[in-house]
């Protein structure tokens, strides 16, 4: 593992941040994780894009561009020698006396680590694993990857303590997405996702999703789909860059469609894995 911390490479033990960063004290910052594969970043720059999307919308100024950003995500590579890793990427708007405003004349905390990240276990991918629903109770803009995520890790834990992979949002009767990933359905043949609004974060796991998908003729409908939709998928699954592909076969301890991975599913897994090579 190797860190990078405003301007440096310090030693794990030695990156220090302030207990007045406002990441620390407020959450007020955005994050990103992008997997590595085999040495290259797998869509790099449409993770850059969102991070300066993200920062757009709270209204917080980078301290790199995204030439200097690929450049210490380079960097981090060089010194590790990694090859199948993940970066994580943090900004947060900086040091100052805790006061809710924005702070003035104050840079940004920029965060960066790359460690190793070993591919999904493969036994999941082949037998499906389970997930619960929860309410989705968080706020009102979920398309910004913001590093407040307690609704995501409360979730999250709910999902570990019933066994499960996953824990899937419900909000208004309707599925939204995974604490960590987004989910697809499929009912009849027909691809279904919550619609790239405020409600959800716009996965680029999800975006290549849907690129395979119209690739190989699935046809796509990017409608949310009611939580009773649930119960009639032949298949469901979550994506995300950790996760990569989840198939569900389990939900809330009830088989989805027949209780084994589906042939949509499957194939749109292969077809992401040929994408990273
Ligand atoms: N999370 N939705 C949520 C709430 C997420 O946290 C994530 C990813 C996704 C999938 O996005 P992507 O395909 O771009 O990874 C959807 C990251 C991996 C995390 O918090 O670790």
């Amino acid at each position: 593992m190797q860190v990078y911390l405003n301007g440096e490479y310090p030693e794990l033990t030695e990156a220090c941040v302030s207990v007045e960063d406002r990441g620390f004290l407020f959450a007020d910052g955005i994050y990103e994780v992008v997997r590595c594969y085999a040495g290259r970043f797998f869509e790099l720059d449409r993770h850059l894009a969102r991070l300066e999307r993200s920062a757009r919308e709270i209204r917080l100024g980078l301290p790199l561009s995204r030439d200097e950003l690929r450049l210490v995500a380079q960097e981090l590579l060089r010194r590790t020698g990694l090859l199948d890793c993940s970066l994580y990427l943090q900004a947060t708007r900086g040091v100052a006396p805790r006061n809710h405003a924005f702070p003035v004349g104050v840079t940004p905390t920029l965060f960066a680590m790359l460690q190793p990240a070993p591919s999904p276990d493969p036994a999941l991918a082949e037998r499906g694993g389970a997930a619960v629903t929860v309410p989705d109770e968080r706020w009102g803009r979920c398309d910004i990857k913001a590093v407040g995520l307690l609704p995501n890790i409360l979730a999250k834990q709910k999902a570990v303590e019933a066994g499960a992979q996953e824990a899937i949002f419900i909000r208004d009767g309707l599925v939204t997405e995974g604490s960590a990933s987004n989910v697809f359905a499929v009912l009849d043949g027909v691809l279904w996702t919550h619609p790239q609004d405020r409600r959800i974060l716009g996965g680029i796991t999800r975006e290549v999703t849907l690129e395979l998908a119209r690739e190989q003729g699935v046809p796509v409908r990017e409608e949310a789909i009611t939580q009773n939709m649930l119960w009639q998928a032949q298949e469901l699954f979550c994506t995300g860059t950790v996760a990569e592909f989840l198939p569900v076969v389990r939900l809330d301890g009830q088989p989805v469609g027949d209780g084994r991975p589906g042939p949509v599913c499957r194939r749109l897994a292969a077809a992401f894995a040929a994408r990273h090579g």
